[in-house]
C-alpha cells in the first residue's frame, strides 16, 4: 500500500450553531485528478479551505504524506505542498506573467552587495512551465491585465508550481470560463496529474469532471455520501448521489435522522 499524499479523518466543521462538515474521511493521491461534486452549500468548499490552512478543522486530522500536521494559516499549507486555486485568482493585472509566478519570491543577485533581479532565470523558467503545461502563451513579459480567463487560470497554475505545490486545489476553476477556455483548463488539470500532482477539482459540471477526473466524491449536507472510480460510475449516478436520489444516500440520511 502506498502512502496517499494527503489522507483527512474525521474532519467536521462548525461554524456556531451550523455544522458544515461532518467527519468526513478522504484520500488524496498523486498523480490523480479527484472530482468534488456536491449542491450548493454542501461543504466541498469548506473542506478544500481547511485542506489549504484557511480555515482550522473544529475535529478530525490531517495526514501529509503518513505525518500529522496542523495548519495554522495557508502558508502552513503551502509549505506542505498545497496551493489553492480560488476563482478570484489573486493575480496582479499590471504585472507581467512571469513577475506574478515569482511575485514575493524573486530571484536576485547580488553586485557589489546590491542585488539584482534575475529577470532572464525567471523568465526563462515560466516559459519552461508555460510549455510545459502547453498553455499557449508565447511571452511571458506579457501583462497579465492582457490574458482571457482561461490563461490567467495557467498562470495560476505556474505560480503553484514554481512554488513546489504537489496537492493543486481549484474550486470551480471554469464557471466563469467560455467553452474553449474551459476545455484548456480541464486540460491543463490532466497535465498536472501526469507530472505527478495531487489534483482537487471542483466544479458543477458533470460532463467537465467525466472528461478529466479520475475518482470522484460526492458531498450532501456536509457528509461524504459517496466515493467512485470514474469507470464505476456513470453521470446519472452521480446526479442521483448530488440530488440525494440515489438508494444509498437515501439509506444513510435515514439512519442519521
Ligand atoms: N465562513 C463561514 N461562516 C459561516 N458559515 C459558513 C462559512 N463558510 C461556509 N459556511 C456555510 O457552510 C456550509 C457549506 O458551505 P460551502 O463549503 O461554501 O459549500 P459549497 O462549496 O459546497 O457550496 C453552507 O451552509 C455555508 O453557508
Ligand atoms: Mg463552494
Amino acid at each position: 500500500m502506498t502512502v496517499p499524499f494527503l489522507r483527512a479523518t474525521g474532519i467536521t466543521k462548525r461554524f456556531g450553531a451550523l455544522t458544515a462538515l461532518k467527519g468526513v474521511d478522504l484520500d488524496i493521491n498523486c498523480g490523480e485528478v479527484l472530482a468534488l461534486l456536491g449542491d450548493n452549500g454542501a461543504g466541498k468548499s469548506t473542506f478544500v479551505k481547511i485542506l489549504a490552512g484557511a480555515h482550522p478543522q473544529s475535529d478530525g486530522a490531517l495526514l501529509v504524506e503518513g505525518e500529522p500536521v496542523r495548519f495554522a494559516s495557508p502558508k502552513d499549507a503551502a509549505s506542505s505542498g498545497i496551493a489553492t486555486i480560488f476563482q478570484e485568482l489573486a493575480l496582479s493585472e499590471n504585472l507581467s506573467i512571469s513577475e506574478n509566478v515569482f511575485l514575493g519570491r524573486e530571484l536576485k543577485r547580488s553586485v557589489l552587495g546590491v542585488p539584482f533581479l534575475k529577470r532572464k532565470t525567471m523568465r526563462d523558467r515560466v516559459d519552461g512551465l508555460l510549455h510545459e503545461l502547453d498553455a499557449h502563451i508565447s511571452d511571458p513579459e506579457a501583462p497579465v491585465g492582457s490574458l482571457s480567463g482561461g490563461q490567467r487560470q495557467a498562470v495560476a497554475i505556474c505560480r503553484a508550481l514554481n512554488l513546489n505545490a504537489r496537492l493543486v486545489i481549484m474550486d470551480e476553476p471554469t464557471a466563469a470560463l467560455a467553452v474553449a477556455e474551459t476545455r484548456k483548463v480541464l486540460q491543463l488539470t490532466r497535465k498536472l496529474a501526469e507530472r505527478g500532482c495531487a489534483v482537487v477539482l471542483i466544479s458543477h459540471n458533470i460532463a467537465d469532471v467525466f472528461e478529466v477526473a479520475d475518482r470522484m466524491v460526492v458531498f450532501r449536507r456536509g457528509r461524504k455520501v459517496a466515493e467512485r472510480q470514474k469507470d464505476e460510475t456513470s453521470p446519472e449516478e452521480i446526479v442521483s448521489l448530488i440530488t440525494g436520489a440515489h438508494p444509498d444516500v437515501r439509506a444513510l440520511e435515514q439512519n442519521s435522522q
